[in-house]
């Protein structure tokens, strides 16, 4: 029977998560492809708390720099997170020959073709399944199942946090606040939650999606992105009643040979399948051009749902290492062109709900009028206009004269 010797920096959520995963599962997975996954060695600042899972003390280091050039060591599995110790850590182990599991969605937003580019040079692979949607595989579908597609859009829910607290709002009424501190005692918030509630972590994501389905490093700068501080508990009961469900919704469309990408708050349709995602779920809708529709659904945060998509990899990775492979195919789908072409913001096209709280909605149809943005409804009694669809810049014009108006984007998702 062959090995993988696996070193693990971080030995957080996530970390004890893995090796909870392969003392449960190892055999299982050796059985299947031949390789028994053991853990070979643990780094972290902390070697002392109780993680609740038994490892052998003589596994613990604090040093990760031993783990890396530890010549017994297969495979990396960086679970450190950030984007400045964790980005040496990557570069040096690949450049060591040693190949890389990350979960790291901001390392891989923010230098991705960097690292990308380090692992072809160094012929070992960087595998990162586990940086979008958690437990749920559609990086894996993208490069695999769906390769002879094109990506015509994605909408993702891929936030567990976000989701878990727009959940609960909307079925309990309960302050964000008080939601917000549950998820991060369900391990599912980044510390701190900003990254979370501001929509930066969808983005993060959303960034690696689009540039697995388009071939390119996607740069952070080309997201708009707004969070969920500050959305209401009004707007929730209002779209409810309109028949909408507000989720923080990535948006990625490709059309006329450019890519539009956002990550906002987002009224969609209750009867789509993916305003049933609820709780800290993630859900990935893909439309490819021969496929046509298709979703992802599972957990997307949490210490096993992350685990198993980083012990995928891990085995994805010594499969590759004993039959020679030396860049997977997830790097080459991120690195087939030089650059795309985006979408600005202002000229994205959307519907908006519009709500003016101080009710004046005759003069807002005008000033929505004088801005060639169409009225599809109006509803006096909430104070709410929904519009037709219209570009964003004349949005932000009528915004201008409308004062302290709400405005959310309606998503009418195929
Ligand atoms: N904080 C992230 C979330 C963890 O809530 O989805 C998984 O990336």
């Amino acid at each position: 029977m062959k090995e993988v010797k696996i070193g693990i920096l971080g030995f957080g959520t996530v970390g004890a998560g893995v090796v909870e995963g392969i003392l449960k599962n190892g055999e299982l997975m050796a059985q299947r492809s031949g390789i028994l996954p053991i853990i070979g060695k643990i780094a972290d600042l902390d070697i002392e708390s109780d993680r609740g899972v038994e490892v052998d003390a003589s596994l613990l280091t604090t040093d990760a720099l031993s783990v890396i050039n530890d010549s017994d060591i297969d495979v990396i599995v960086e679970l450190v997170g950030g984007v400045t110790v964790a980005k040496e850590f990557v570069l040096r182990a690949l450049r060591n020959g040693k190949p890389v599991v990350t979960a790291n969605k901001a390392l891989l937003a923010e230098a991705g073709r960097e690292l990308f580019e380090a692992s072809v040079k160094s012929g070992a692979g960087l595998y990162f399944e586990a940086s979008v949607a958690g437990g749920i595989p559609v990086l894996r579908a993208l490069r695999d199942g769906l390769v002879g597609n094109r990506i015509q859009c994605m909408y993702g829910i891929l936030n567990g946090t976000c989701n878990y607290i727009l959940t609960r709002m909307e079925r309990e009424g309960l302050p964000f606040d008080e939601i917000l501190a549950d998820a991060q005692k369900l391990g599912y918030a980044e510390t701190p939650p900003d990254l979370d509630i501001d929509g930066i972590d969808t983005a993060h994501k959303t960034v690696i999606l689009a540039s697995m389905a388009y071939g390119a490093p996607v740069p952070m700068s080309v997201v708009a992105s707004t969070g969920i501080r500050g959305l209401s508990g009004e707007e929730i009961a209002n779209a409810d009643a309109l028949g909408y469900r507000i989720k923080l919704l990535s948006i990625i469309k490709e059309g006329a040979g450019k890519i539009e990408l956002s990550v906002e708050p987002a009224l969609v349709p209750k009867t789509h399948m993916i305003a049933l995602v609820n709780d800290s779920f993630n859900a990935v809708f893909v439309k490819g051009d021969i496929v046509g529709d298709t979703m992802y659904y599972g957990r997307g945060a949490g210490r096993l749902p992350t685990a198993s998509a980083v012990i995928g990899d891990i085995m994805e990775a010594a499969v590759d290492r004993l039959h020679g492979v030396g860049s997977p195919v997830g790097i080459t789908m991120m690195l087939q062109r030089d650059t795309l072409e985006y979408c600005a913001a202002e000229e994205i096209e959307k519907r908006c709900y519009i709500r003016l709280p101080q009710g004046d909605l005759a003069a807002a149809q005008d000033v929505l009028a004088t801005q060639g943005i169409g009225i599809a409804s109006v509803e006096e009694s909430i104070s709410v206009i929904l519009t037709q669809p219209a570009r964003e810049a004349a949005f932000v014009s009528a915004a201008a004269e409308l004062g302290d108006a709400v405005r959310l984007r309606i998503e009418d998702v195929p």
